[in-house]
């Protein structure tokens, strides 16, 4: 069988830094996995990758410790596993398009993921990480939708009341939709234009999580833009 493995620099670079850690990897190929049995499409594992990536820069950048980068490697690349259980044409579906019934669909995903982050914690090869450790994982993966000013879903829960990780997640999250073809949406933005709709919308989001994002971006680019 021919896999289809995502030829981006942000796996590459991700395989390399955790050559040596089994957990990453085995999560890392899980998703491309999901991608070739078709239930989640490529752009799906391209975008949990980065997330990964880029999430774990953030934390890198506020100091976290190395377990909490590993953890924030483990968020990003299962925070959207749950959308294999959503049809492809509704996940296509812009939202503007979509009745009640099918936004609730879309918002389920987060704790579908969070479902299936906690069966995925329970492999034998996360036997070191005790329960408050998966627990802090699954709940990251159940609230990424949250927002910091209370406008996200499915809970609308606010503030410091949603885990670092997930504030983490939310930015990356938004910054590499932003900046990836959608098809939902004709257009792209640069990374300039992204990182500017964040600081626009700066109340749904932690702000020292978005500063240290901008840092993280001026040290891989040199600049901002
Ligand atoms: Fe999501």
């Amino acid at each position: 069988m021919l896999h289809r493995i995502p030829k981006i620099d942000e796996m590459k670079c991700l395989l390399q830094e955790n050559v040596n850690n089994s957990r990453i990897l085995y999560l890392t190929s899980y998703i491309v996995n999901i991608g070739n049995n078709a239930l989640f499409d490529y752009e799906a594992v391209r975008h949990s990758i980065v997330v990964a990536k880029l999430a774990k820069e953030i934390a890198k950048e506020m100091k976290l410790t190395d377990s909490e980068l590993e953890d924030i490697t483990c968020i990003g690349l299962l925070h959207d596993t749950g959308k294999q259980e959503i049809s492809p044409e509704l996940v296509k579906k812009p939202k503007s398009d979509m009745n009640m019934k099918e936004w609730n669909n879309i918002q389920q995903h987060s704790i579908a993921s969070a479902v299936n982050a906690n069966m995925v914690l329970r492999d034998p090869l996360f036997r070191k990480f005790d329960d408050k450790r998966r627990e802090g994982i699954v709940d990251a993966i159940h609230f990424h939708h949250e927002r910091y000013d209370g406008s996200g879903y499915p809970f609308g829960i606010k503030g410091k009341e949603i885990p670092l990780y997930s504030r983490i997640i939310a930015v990356v999250d938004v910054f590499d939709a932003l900046t990836n073809q959608r098809p939902y949406r004709t257009w792209i933005y640069t990374k300039a234009e992204a990182l500017k709709h964040l600081y626009h919308e700066r109340r749904k989001h932690d702000y020292d999580v978005l500063i240290a994002f901008v840092e993280t971006i001026k040290k891989k680019s040199g600049s901002i833009i």
